[in-house]
């Protein structure tokens, strides 16, 4: 059924003009834009977002990264949008991204991979309502 899922274009992408071409291709693959805004988090405010991370090794540097320069939350409806989602992304790492997906194309590292994907309906709630309570 139409669900929800949460996504952010991360700093390097952003930073890099690649917003146009991202937001091109979640829309011409379906996805309705339900809220879209552009921020920069503060570094306490990733580690909020991030709190699920913390106890791994890569929590300090991805608070860092993610809180360098602007990124742009999104709130994302279409039929099954969470798990389409992240099959539309492709691999957190790059390396393993498919063909086409967006991390393939716009990804650099596996930190700065270009856009986030939540993993659950439950997730997606969540991390969408940190940026757009309410909505
Ligand atoms: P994402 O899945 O959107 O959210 C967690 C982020 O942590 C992930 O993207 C990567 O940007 C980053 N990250 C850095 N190192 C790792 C790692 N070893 N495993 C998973 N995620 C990592």
């Amino acid at each position: 059924s139409t669900n929800r899922t949460f996504t952010m274009i991360k700093p390097d992408a952003v930073a890099d003009g690649h917003t146009g071409p991202i937001i091109q291709q979640i829309e011409k693959a379906g996805y309705k834009i339900v809220a879209i805004t552009k921020l920069k988090m503060s570094p306490e405010q990733a580690g909020q977002f991030y709190a699920v991370h913390s106890e791994r090794p890569f929590y300090q540097s991805l608070c860092d990264y993610m809180s360098k320069s602007e990124i742009i939350p999104m709130i994302l409806e279409k039929e099954n949008a969470v798990a389409d989602f992240r099959t539309f992304i492709g691999s957190t790492n790059p390396a393993e991204a498919a063909e086409g997906t967006i991390r393939k194309q716009f990804a650099k590292s596996l930190e700065a991979n270009a856009i986030h994907g939540s993993d659950s309906d439950e997730n997606a709630a969540i991390e969408g309502a940190f940026f757009f309570p309410g909505v």
